[in-house]
């Protein structure tokens, strides 16, 4: 733990905050340049492999108060794979773009200021037609583009506080934020948007799991520079924001799921 860590939290709030005083004189001489703004949409054109999701196919889901009533974190995730398909709608859930402004793409959830700050990478476990690994997903092509192709399900367990879900888990969301993409236009307050921008994307990863009957879990506990070294980021201008596990479930029994499959010996 930082030594000094309660003052540097207190600090971050009172430099990421608002006041009416300061919006007067903190915000002269800012400008935001719309036109040149930072690039919204990573891509990874040297990726080993890129898969084409195309249109997702919609299967039936149940109404959506009783999504709501039955969205649980569930943790007791069974060996069977997802479908590609099922991936494909989670993935679209999170961040397919729903609308063309020109200059704006907006998507399914909402981000501060239509920024779109948030990376998705997954860690492939178990999904038919996919090989595991380590995979990001190229919203503007709609594709998914494979980093790494080998089993991580060891490492990304290991970097998730060793929750063995996640070990088990069909696949593993690791979000992350490219600062700089907020930032040009929002300065310090950027640091506290960037968070919430991830918190819409993984309820609508919730609600879709839960429409789909997958068990989902979102995860805040992970080893910060292990999960920086795993997707291959800096960790300062680009760094985890949130993750989340998916997999495959029996029955709706919620309490039986609650603390998860124990650790094998
Ligand atoms: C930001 C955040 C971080 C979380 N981190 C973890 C985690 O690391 N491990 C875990 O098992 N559950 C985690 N959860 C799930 C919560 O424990 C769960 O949402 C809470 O117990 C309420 O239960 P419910 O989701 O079934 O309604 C997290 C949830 C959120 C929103």
């Amino acid at each position: 733990m930082h030594p000094d860590w309660r003052r540097i939290c207190d600090e971050f709030l009172i430099a990421t905050s608002y006041s009416p005083e300061e919006m007067e004189t903190g915000w002269e001489g800012r400008v935001y340049d719309r036109e040149n703004r930072p690039e919204t949409y990573l891509t990874y054109p040297d990726a080993l492999a890129r898969i084409e999701l195309g249109e997702p196919d919609f299967p039936d889901a149940p109404a959506f108060w009783q999504i709501l009533r039955d969205r649980r974190s569930k943790r007791n995730f069974l060996a069977e794979p997802m479908t590609l398909n099922q991936l494909n709608v989670l993935l679209w859930a999170t961040q397919g773009i729903t609308q063309d402004m020109g200059a704006y793409q907006l998507r399914t959830a909402p981000s501060a200021g239509a920024l779109y700050s948030v990376e998705t990478f997954l860690v492939v476990n178990n999904v038919t037609g996919l090989e595991p690994g380590l995979y990001h997903l190229d919203v503007r092509g709609w594709a998914l583009e494979a980093l790494r192709l080998e089993d991580l399900s060891d490492a990304v367990c290991h970097t998730l506080l060793d929750q063995e879900m996640t070990r088990v888990a069909s696949v593993n969301f690791l979000w992350t934020a490219v600062m700089e993409r907020c930032r040009a236009k929002y300065y310090e307050r950027a640091y506290r948007y960037v968070w919430w921008d991830s918190g819409h994307v993984s309820e609508n990863l919730s609600l879709a799991a839960t429409a789909l009957g997958l068990g989902v879990c979102c995860i805040g506990a992970w080893y910060d520079d292990l999960l920086h070294e795993l997707v291959g980021i800096d960790g300062k201008e680009h760094f985890g924001v949130m993750t989340a596990t998916v997999g495959t479930i029996e029955g709706t029994d919620w309490l039986a799921d609650r603390r998860g499959p124990p650790k094998p010996d």
